[in-house]
């Protein structure tokens, strides 16, 4: 359990007590006693508040600090804590009398489980960069605010090293002294670098390289390289440290952009009309390609289909009237692709 869930914890623990332990009470009786145990977990709450920053003396020397997460659990702790429960209310002294051995068991046994934030292991001890700043605010502590863990950092993104103060590659240290470490990511054109630019690339990510005279890393064109790196129906596209193939229009057999004006030739059922490729209207053509009796040419991007004409329906590939006795006779055509 976490300190936070105390005063919720030790709510449950008197309601349930009260309960379980009175279930001859009247109902004016136990309206009281859950008034009187309401005040005595609220006192205790303020009681542990109280008490969080104490310790066995009065200063607050190393020795001290060291002591004090043995105070924090310690039965003095509590004793100190429940004599400030009730005041002179002989109900509130003699409810806290009649749980105190429960009040004990559950100090001591749920305690134990917990270490202050910032503390780890069976005696609590302070984590790697000290209570206040756990791994010198750059990772986490392993086992902090609990009685388990060994204490080592596992260190943010960005950080490495047992105290977490040093930076990982593709990361160049902002600031930086004994208890305190700024990381900060390098320009995307480095792998590893000593600032925030291009310029700063001590060595160059994959697909940027050295420019001698910039003393940068810059950007390589893949898409000019000799083979072109992609394929035949796609066009190649420049990005900062890679690049993309992308689908050619379908207009296109190829081509160097996007769009039907970018074609290197146009594709099937597609002619070139000043520079872009373009649909060709096969049921224009002077002979249309739908010959057969009572056939209709549609048009379509790249190619036609042959329908039957209104009141038709296609049977074996021959547009016949339908049956006279037919549920439906106009208005129906059936399609056949050519
Ligand atoms: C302890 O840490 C937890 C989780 O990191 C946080 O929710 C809680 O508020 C902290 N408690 C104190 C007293 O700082
Ligand atoms: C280290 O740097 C931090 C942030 O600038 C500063 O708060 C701290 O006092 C410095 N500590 C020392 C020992 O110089
Ligand atoms: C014509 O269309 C009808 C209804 O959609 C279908 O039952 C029939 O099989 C089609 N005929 C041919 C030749 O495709």
């Amino acid at each position: 359990m976490r300190w936070g869930g105390l005063g919720a914890a030790l709510s449950l623990l008197c309601l349930l007590t009260l309960i379980v332990r009175c279930p001859k009470t009247d109902s004016a009786d136990l309206k009281e006693s859950c008034s009187t145990c309401k005040q005595i977990t609220d006192n205790f709450a303020k009681g542990f508040e109280r008490t969080a920053k104490k310790n066995f003396g009065g200063g607050n020397t190393a020795w001290e600090e060291r002591k004090l997460s043995k105070y924090e659990t310690s039965e003095i702790r509590l004793m100190e804590i429940v004599e400030g429960l009730c005041d002179s209310s002989f109900e509130c002294n003699h409810m806290v009398e009649e749980h105190e051995d429960r009040l004990e068991t559950w100090w001591f046994k749920s305690i134990k489980v917990c270490c202050p934030n910032g503390t780890f292991g069976p005696d609590c001890n302070a984590c790697i960069g000290g209570s206040e700043r756990p791994c010198h605010g750059n990772g986490v502590c392993n086992g902090d605010g609990t009685r388990t863990g060994d204490g080592r950092c596992s260190c943010n993104h960005g950080y490495q090293g047992a105290l977490c103060l040093e930076c990982v590659d593709g990361y160049f240290s902002e600031e930086r002294n004994d208890t305190f470490s700024q990381c900060t990511e390098c320009h995307p054109a480095c792998e590893i670098c000593t600032g925030p630019t291009s310029h700063h690339c001590k060595k160059c990510k994959p697909g940027w390289e050295q420019d001698k005279e910039e003393a940068a890393c810059n950007d390589v064109d893949e898409c000019s390289r000799e083979p072109p790196p992609c394929k035949g129906d796609q066009y190649c596209l420049n990005t900062e440290g890679s690049y993309l193939c992308k689908v050619c229009d379908k207009a296109c057999s190829g081509c160097r952009g996007e769009g039907p004006d970018h074609c290197l030739t146009c594709a099937d059922g597609y002619s070139n009309e000043g520079g872009t490729c373009t649909d060709v209207d096969e049921c224009e053509l002077s002979e249309s390609p739908c010959s057969l009796e009572h056939q209709q040419c549609v048009n379509s991007q790249g190619s036609y289909r042959c329908l039957c004409a209104a009141g038709f329906q296609d049977r074996d590939g021959v547009c016949v009237l339908p049956p006279v006795n037919g549920e439906r006779s106009a208005g129906r055509s059936n399609g056949s692709v050519m």
